[in-house]
């Protein structure tokens, strides 16, 4: 019988220590809520209440049709049964053994809050790479406490989040890139005086934010992995590094500054969290919560993507002024893009790229449609804010010449932004915000993909193209999208073609003032999060509609709030919000959280989405005290984690450590990244 721990208790969202709030998304949860729209959302809407254009585009396209890799689209309002087939029914067996749908055949981990990462049975790990650890030409080795700034540009960054492992034509070599989301100063200054840090504390902070790109090498016969240090590729993009903004608001008035009056260079990137990998051989790095490094915001767009009012918690606007919206208002709006990097081009400029819009991106996974189009999607991670996806107009080339790489970098710079809108499809009366399932059994409905903007051309009234792609949270206010439970990371199954868009919590939902619940967002004060599954027939550029559902809705298994795709859930493991998902070579779908409200440290969960086992979820490996579960990899032979901010619980410094993960006592504690692998070679989960 599962035994689950005592709750730990935290006031803070998601179970995340006061420290991390600060850092990560400066108190993002202790603020009033950004979205402040009267927007209706799912359950209030039915389908006559959507737009008259709305209605009969998606009616045009209402017939079910089955594209080649199973994607489909359904019509406006769909009853549970046509959903069903939408979806390729249920087709639950829950017969069988009991060793897991291929892929997920391991022992589940336990619940525990073990200072270590806690693997399976019969697996083993390696540390892949540290912070600090020197990965250009002449970077010195780490030294906690002579730290530069310029020892921290040549080594790996701080708080690794997402993870991509490109191919390499050398042997057993692989690309590494990783996003750095933020540095926590108290953990990484030993006396560090939050009121007063130093012009060398704060380009330190500079140098270890941003992204890394270092070749990694594998071991003959095992998954483990080594960092090849000084290789040509090796790279460190930092919050000093130029950028180039891209696309139809590069150079508007809205991206100037008066040290780039072209309002197209940007100096760095911040707050990277998720992201993905292109077909093209590229890396999408989400800029999330920017908004904290800007100090004295004050205009209405501001308040609507969350800068404070007053001095920011790192006090760089003392050392920069452009983190003074004050005195440089538009330097925030060159910060919440999408930045595309060419990890094999260790010279070229990484783009951010307007076209897919501004807000907090959590993440960016693209696909191809049939005749070559990508096609990009993006949450905004904030409670009550939307998720979108980006079309492009331009087909990639599947070559790999030089114009063609040229070419293909050229994909995301012209197509069409659209937000989504779900409807639910039982009445409003039985989404009571307990998580009951409705009488039709599922929570589940249609959706419109709404464009926002084409290139030059805006689709909102009252606002420019600029100014959507600018301002793309208030274009989704003024459009109606759907208040979300804060998207996180966005994920098309490269075998069904679903899209699983996780939706991390949302403790304010149904609180006086804000939006209750709905269908896709079905709890009240919701702590765990859910996963929503979304089918559409994305290679058709004429639809716009889709059919959703909640895969999962997360928490104790014995709490009957929770669902787990109709599988029985004595034989789950509990999870609680749910924050990366990654697909696995089988097709499982693997969730990482982030401040799990269920006693146990955050973890990895690899889950079957098809067959009669599709919900049946498992759990991988825990990660140490205060850290987070970030970018999972999985390939065939290893399991790839970014273990971010280990030790962040509050009231800890370097010298009172509350983690002493991965060296060890007397060590300070560094974020890493973590390869785990059978011990017998042979492939994850078989
Ligand atoms: Fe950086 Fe939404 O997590
Ligand atoms: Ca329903
Ligand atoms: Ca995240
Ligand atoms: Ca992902």
């Amino acid at each position: 019988m599962r035994k689950l721990l005592p709750l730990l208790s935290s006031n803070h969202a998601g179970g995340r220590s006061a420290l991390t709030c600060r850092y990560r998304c400066g108190d993002a949860c202790f603020h009033e809520v950004p979205n402040t729209s009267d927007n209706e959302y799912a359950g209030d809407i039915i389908a006559g209440a959507l737009s008259r254009r709305s209605v009969m585009r998606t009616a045009a396209a209402a017939t079910v049709v089955a594209a080649a890799g199973g994607a489909v689209v359904a019509n406006n309002a769909p009853s549970a049964e046509a959903a069903a087939t939408a979806f390729g029914g249920h087709g639950h067996g829950h017969g069988g053994t009991t060793d897991g749908a291929r892929g997920l055949r391991f022992t589940p981990v336990a619940p525990n809050t073990a200072d270590q990462v806690t693997v399976p049975e019969g697996y083993a790990q390696n540390v892949v790479i540290r912070w600090g650890e020197p990965i250009l030409r002449g970077a010195p080795a780490f030294d906690a406490d002579k730290q530069t700034a310029r020892a921290q540009a040549g080594q790996f960054g701080y708080n690794n989040d997402f993870l991509s492992l490109l191919p390499l034509r050398e042997h057993g070599r692989q690309v590494l890139v990783a996003n750095h989301e933020y540095t926590d100063e108290v953990l990484m200054f030993r006396n560090y005086d939050a009121a007063n840090p130093t012009r060398e504390q704060v380009e330190i902070a500079w140098a270890a934010h941003g992204l890394s790109v270092v070749v990694v090498q594998e071991e003959h016969r095992s998954g483990k992995l080594t960092p090849v240090s000084r290789h040509y590729l090796n790279r460190r993009l930092t919050a000093t590094s130029e950028f180039r903004l891209t696309g139809p608001a590069a150079g508007s008035d809205l991206l100037k500054t008066s040290v780039d009056p072209t309002g197209t260079k940007v100096l760095g990137t911040l707050n990277n969290c998720a992201g993905g990998t292109t077909p093209w051989g590229t890396i999408l790095s989400g800029e999330e919560n920017f908004n904290q490094y800007f100090a004295n915001g004050s205009s209405a767009t501001d308040k609507r993507y969350g800068l404070g009012t007053t001095a920011t918690e790192r006090k760089w606007e003392r050392f920069d002024k452009r983190f003074d919206a004050a005195q440089e208002p538009n330097e925030s709006h060159r910060f919440g893009w999408v930045v595309e990097l060419d990890p094999y081009d260790p010279d070229s400029t990484p783009r951010k790229r307007t076209a897919l819009g501004r807000f907090k991106h959590e993440a960016a996974q693209p696909r191809l449609t049939r005749d070559g189009r990508p096609v990009v999607y993006m949450g905004d991670d904030e409670r009550f804010d939307y998720f979108y996806k980006f079309v492009s107009s331009k087909r990639m080339k599947k070559g790999n010449s030089r114009s063609d790489r040229e070419h293909n970098l050229t994909l995301l710079d012209e197509g069409t932004l659209y937000v989504a809108k779900l409807t639910g499809d039982s009445p409003a009366a039985e989404i009571d915000g307990t998580g009951k399932l409705p009488n039709d059994g599922e929570f589940d409905g249609s959706g419109v993909w709404i464009p926002l903007a084409t290139g030059d051309v805006s689709h909102v009234e009252g606002m420019t193209a600029e100014e959507v792609y600018v301002f793309t949270r208030l274009a989704g206010d003024k459009v109606g999208a759907t208040k979300m439970d804060r998207p996180e990371d966005v994920e098309p199954s490269p075998r069904s073609g679903r899209v699983y868009v996780a939706l991390t919590n949302n403790t304010d939902r149904g609180k006086a003032g804000k939006a209750g619940a709905d269908e896709a967002n079905p709890r009240n004060l919701n702590k765990h999060g859910q996963i929503l599954e979304l089918a559409e027939h994305w290679d058709d550029p004429a639809s716009d509609g889709f059919a959703w559902r909640l895969f999962l809705v997360a928490g104790d298994p014995n709490d009957p709030a929770t669902y787990f795709a109709g599988y029985p859930k004595e034989a789950v493991s509990p999870i609680s919000c749910p924050d990366n998902v990654a697909f696995d070579p089988h097709g499982n779908l693997w969730i990482s959280t982030d401040g799990a409200q269920l006693g146990s440290h955050d973890g990895l969960f690899g889950v079957a989405t098809q067959g009669e086992r599709r919900g049946e979820l498992k759990q991988f490996l825990t990660v140490p005290k205060g850290a987070e579960t970030c970018g999972p990899i999985i390939q065939d032979r290893r399991v790839l984690v970014a273990v971010q901010h280990p030790g962040e619980i509050d009231g800890a410094t370097v010298d009172k450590p509350a983690s002493v993960w991965p060296d060890g006592p007397g060590r300070i504690v560094r974020p890493s990244v973590v390869a785990v692998y059978r011990k017998d070679g042979r492939d994850i989960g078989v």
